[in-house]
């Protein structure tokens, strides 16, 4: 198929990525993918906030979910198939990540649900764990950063909460993509000097809702 030959990712790379989850549950790729696709991607995502097509994004699930800025202060939209080209891109590969990770790791993941954001300037997101009590399909969380030229002084990082009080800051920088095990690693979005676009996402397993 046309897409997936362009979007097929290097298999040494999903590979690594596996290896990491198993072995330490998170995964950082400073280039998942080609530059060319995440300029488009960032694109996309700026045409849609100047379209005002993003909202405040929430905090906690369903009716009890509320948006508070003193916990996170993105603006975020889902995103659907069949809306983009870019966005179907990153779809596949993500498709081909998630079978990846099924084949190496056993999880079960039945699907990817994602979301562009943007962190407006002085926006952050508080030191918080990505699985709902009251909903644990999602399995794990992956983020991939639209950002040219991110300098450390323009804050932003993921930092992600280890094993052993080790804290390990990514940096938002266009191309890199980290993931993590979404019920184990905790982690919080520094104060973005300036505005900080990315895709985020997770692989839910099948939930053991009756209907
Ligand atoms: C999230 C989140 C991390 C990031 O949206 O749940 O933790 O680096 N995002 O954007
Ligand atoms: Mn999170």
């Amino acid at each position: 198929m046309m897409r997936a030959m362009q979007t097929s990712l290097e298999y040494p790379m999903l590979s690594a990525v596996v290896d990491d989850l198993a072995t330490r549950g998170w995964s950082q790729q400073a280039l998942f993918l080609p530059a060319a696709l995440a300029r488009a991607l960032a694109a996309e995502c700026r045409r849609r906030y100047a379209d005002g097509e993003l909202n405040p994004a929430g905090v906690g699930r369903g009716a009890a979910q509320e948006v508070r800025e003193t916990i996170r202060g993105d603006q975020i939209q889902w995103i659907d198939p069949g809306q983009a080209e870019a966005c179907d891109q990153y779809l596949a590969a993500m498709d081909e990540l998630r079978q990846a990770i099924n084949q190496g790791l056993f999880l079960g993941l039945e699907d990817f649900e994602c979301h562009f954001a943007l962190y407006p300037p002085g926006a952050f997101y508080r030191r918080h764990l990505d699985r709902f009590r009251d909903d644990d399909r999602r399995m794990v969380s992956a983020v991939f950063y639209l950002n040219e030229d991110w300098q450390p002084e323009d804050g932003g990082q993921l930092r992600m909460f280890l094993a052993g009080d080790v804290v390990h800051d990514v940096q938002p920088q266009a191309g890199c993509l980290a993931v993590f095990l979404s019920g184990d690693v905790p982690h919080e979005v520094l104060p973005a000097g300036r505005e900080r676009l990315s895709l985020t996402g997770w692989f839910r397993r099948r939930g053991n809702d009756p209907f």
